[in-house]
């Protein structure tokens, strides 16, 4: 009987990981909390539509993620959206157009990280509390007390702080990981049954509130009679306001909107407010991967490099590619 590598997270970086390992030839069981896959790259099903709460573009800068992201752009999951780019700091909105290649999932962001989990063995629904080793392999123990195994190897691809406890087995790995801090971000939509009067698409927010929004709608393949609006908080704002109740976060952050439009907004037909807990490492770094190859423990994830898309999708690659190294 072959024995399956487990990952822990169905995000891009897990996915990363186990596209790899797939390839190379090897069997994998992944685990998410959550009811499907994307983690922070997931869209939000609502009645205005499907809505990117989490990761609003992407940028390929390294030659192999340029490499995928071209792929997945031949397979239909990624275009390029190519918003009308605005900045506004010290009051003032003005337009900020650039030269960048941005990228969406379409017809929403989970729309790569669906593909990538294709018909790959999942369990969802089911947090992960404990990561041990027997006599020859790994064993998983999750929040109902159900144990899941064997495992060869176990890769961790959760965002730093739950990564913590389930690399307890490897106590060093697990200092490092207790070392990153990750900030929270309230991310607000509104969605208003007559389409606002500006030519905005994406704004890059200083001196507010608000750090980012963008016109949800004017992405590739959005459809929907209303217009959708995706807000995000800065993180000082999100971590000073962590517990304000949803109600009023969609208020305050509506009341920006509006102040930085300069007009008066109309109330929305339908809001709603998620809280990322983990959104984005407060700094980045260049482990890559981090690994304790003879256990056979390995830890993935933006915050083994940049808080981005792509620096998730890189270190689930270089986690498949060290535990393939080990092995031969
Ligand atoms: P995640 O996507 O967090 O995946 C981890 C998975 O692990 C999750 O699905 C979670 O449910 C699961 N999990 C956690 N603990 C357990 C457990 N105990 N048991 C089982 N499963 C568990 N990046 C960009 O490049 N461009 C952007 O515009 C951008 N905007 C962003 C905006 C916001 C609001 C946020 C939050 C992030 C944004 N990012 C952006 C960052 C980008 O989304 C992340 O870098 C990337 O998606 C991280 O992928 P990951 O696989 O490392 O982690
Ligand atoms: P990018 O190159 O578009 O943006 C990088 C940064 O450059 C922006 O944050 C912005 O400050 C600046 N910038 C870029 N183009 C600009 C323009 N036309 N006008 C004014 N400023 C401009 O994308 P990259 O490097 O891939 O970064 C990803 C984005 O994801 C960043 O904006 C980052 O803030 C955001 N992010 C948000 C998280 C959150 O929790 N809210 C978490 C992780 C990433």
């Amino acid at each position: 009987m072959t024995v399956p590598i487990a990952i822990i997270g169905t995000g891009i970086a897990g996915l990363s990981a186990a596209q790899a390992l797939t390839t190379a030839g090897h069997t994998v069981h992944l685990f998410d909390k959550s009811r499907g896959s994307g983690g922070r790259m997931s869209s939000k099903r609502s009645d205005a539509g499907s809505l990117d709460m989490g990761a609003q573009y992407f940028t390929a800068r390294d030659r192999r993620f340029v490499t995928t992201v071209n792929q997945w752009q031949a397979s239909g999951w990624v275009a390029e959206w190519t918003p009308s780019l605005y900045n506004y700091q010290g009051g003032r909105l003005s337009p900020s157009p650039d030269e960048q290649v941005r990228y969406v999932g379409t017809p929403g962001m989970s729309a790569i990280t669906r593909a990538m989990l294709g018909d790959l063995p999942v369990t969802f629904s089911c947090r992960i509390t404990e990561v041990f080793r027997g006599a020859e392999h790994w064993h998983l123990q999750d929040a109902e007390s159900q144990g899941h195994g064997p495992f060869s190897h176990v890769i961790v691809a959760t965002p730093a702080p739950q990564a913590t406890t389930l690399l307890a087995a490897a106590p060093k790995l697990a200092a490092v990981a207790a070392g990153v801090k990750m900030d929270p971000t309230w991310a607000v939509a509104l969605a208003f049954s007559t389409p606002l009067q500006t030519s905005m698409q994406g704004c890059f927010v200083q001196d507010s509130a608000l750090d980012w929004l963008a016109c949800n709608r004017s992405k590739p393949g959005r459809d929907g009679a209303l217009d959708t609006w995706v807000l995000h908080a800065t993180s000082a704002w999100s971590r000073e306001h962590v517990d304000m109740p949803r109600e009023t976060v969609i208020e305050h952050l509506h009341g920006a909107f509006a102040e930085l439009l300069d007009c008066s907004m109309p109330a929305p037909a339908f809001s709603l407010a998620h809280r990322w807990l983990y959104a984005r490492p407060a700094g980045a770094h260049e482990w890559g991967v981090l690994s304790d190859a003879d256990l056979g423990i390995y830890a993935c994830g933006d915050w083994c490099l940049s808080g981005r898309v792509e620096g998730a999708w890189l270190s689930g690659q270089q986690a498949a590619r060290r535990l393939l190294e080990h092995l031969n």
